[in-house]
């Protein structure tokens, strides 16, 4: 039996402008897993999953036909996890099985709630690990991230893939996008060895280290979002505001590059004083997309973080899920979470996990 698991992410900063070949975000990996077990069969194979069925389902309507949208279904992001890791066997010459495939998920809480750790980077990266176990496929990390990126932009369609990367590489990453106009010609003309041993336009995954006095925490609005609905408002809104859009890219690299040189120097004030700067760039982001990035109840959670001499922002996309504080380790812990707790923001005690090669 084959069994391994991949990292939860949250976004620390540089969210929306990351969608942008080559704009930075800084991602995290959590210690919380989707873990995918494999188990040969004869005949008839098996792909179950507790947490991720496909009881509700999202459509519209065009040309007449029923169009549904896999892009929130984690079960869409299995199927084509095995479509392109069977894909990349065959081009190997390997004879393709017959097995039962188990999913099971701490990103999402007791009652079924998603927490917003980037269940679906996550089930597409532990799919392909463990079916590249279960054929004997030469993989590293690079390679890794290459197949999950193909197989969740296969789905989702409208991404960065930060949470891919944050999944595969684990701790603290600097992250810039390849341009995935690139990818959808390359996958015609390239076969997959050639994809996956050749640089990819834009793409860059730096680690970084944290200070030592930074402590992460991490609060939970107990409120689902839907990144791809919220990118998409973003995408439609960013044509009619062309040069407030530029303004935002600009920026947000420059506030990255900052933050970034504020973990190369282990310097936890630069890092804080970039985080409320890119607060500020999303609140304005917000305004002109009328996206809804940060909710009163995240409002109330940075208001609160800063009482206790933490910075904090909204994480990922928004609209709900989570919020983050970064606060020095020595500062009174204990009371902020306290705070956030009394105030229906459920504080997540998950750690930073490191992945190895
Ligand atoms: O809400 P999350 O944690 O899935 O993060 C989304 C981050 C965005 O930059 C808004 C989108 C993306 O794909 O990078
Ligand atoms: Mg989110």
């Amino acid at each position: 039996m084959i069994s391994v698991k991949a990292p939860g992410k949250l976004y620390i900063a540089g969210e929306y402008a990351v969608v942008e070949t080559g704009f930075p975000a800084i991602i995290v990996a959590l210690d919380q897993f989707v873990t995918v077990t494999i188990q040969s069969a004869d005949q008839i194979g098996s792909i179950v999953s507790s947490q991720y069925q496909e009881n509700s389902i999202y459509w519209r309507r065009e040309d007449g036909e029923m169009v549904f949208d896999n892009r929130d279904n984690p079960f869409h992001y299995i199927l084509s996890a095995i479509k392109v890791t069977e894909d990349y066997a065959k081009t190997l010459g390997k004879d393709l099985g017959i097995y039962h495939l188990t999913v099971e998920s701490d990103l999402d809480s007791k009652d079924g709630r998603k927490y917003g750790l980037g269940s679906s980077a996550a089930v597409t990266v532990a799919t392909i690990k463990a079916l590249c176990k279960f054929y004997d496929l030469p993989v590293n990390h690079d390679k890794l991230f290459k197949l999950a990126a193909i197989a969740h932009f296969h789905v989702q369609g409208n991404g960065s893939l930060g949470d891919i990367a944050a999944s595969v590489y684990g701790g603290w990453i600097a992250y810039r996008s390849f341009d995935r106009d690139w990818l959808k010609l390359a996958e015609k003309n390239y076969n997959f060895a050639e994809m996956l041993s050749m640089d990819w336009p834009g793409l860059d995954i730096e680690l970084l280290t944290p200070p030592k006095n930074l402590k992460l925490l991490v609060g939970w609005t107990g409120s689902p979002a839907s990144t791809s609905h919220l990118v998409d408002r973003v995408a439609l809104n960013k044509a009619k505001r062309q040069q407030a859009y530029q303004d935002f890219l600009t920026n947000s690299k420059a506030c990255l590059k900052r933050m970034i040189e504020g973990f190369r120097n282990q310097d936890l004030h630069a890092i804080q004083a970039e985080i409320a700067v890119n607060r500020k760039l999303l609140n304005e982001l917000d305004q002109f997309t009328q996206a809804h990035i940060e909710t009163p109840l995240l409002k109330k959670l940075c208001d609160i973080a800063e009482e206790f001499g933490g910075i904090a922002k909204t994480s990922g996309a928004g609209g709900g899920d989570c919020g983050i504080a970064i606060i020095d380790s020595h500062k009174q812990l204990n009371q902020l979470i306290e705070k956030w707790a009394a105030n229906q923001i459920i504080p997540l005690r998950f750690n930073v996990h490191h992945v190895e090669e």
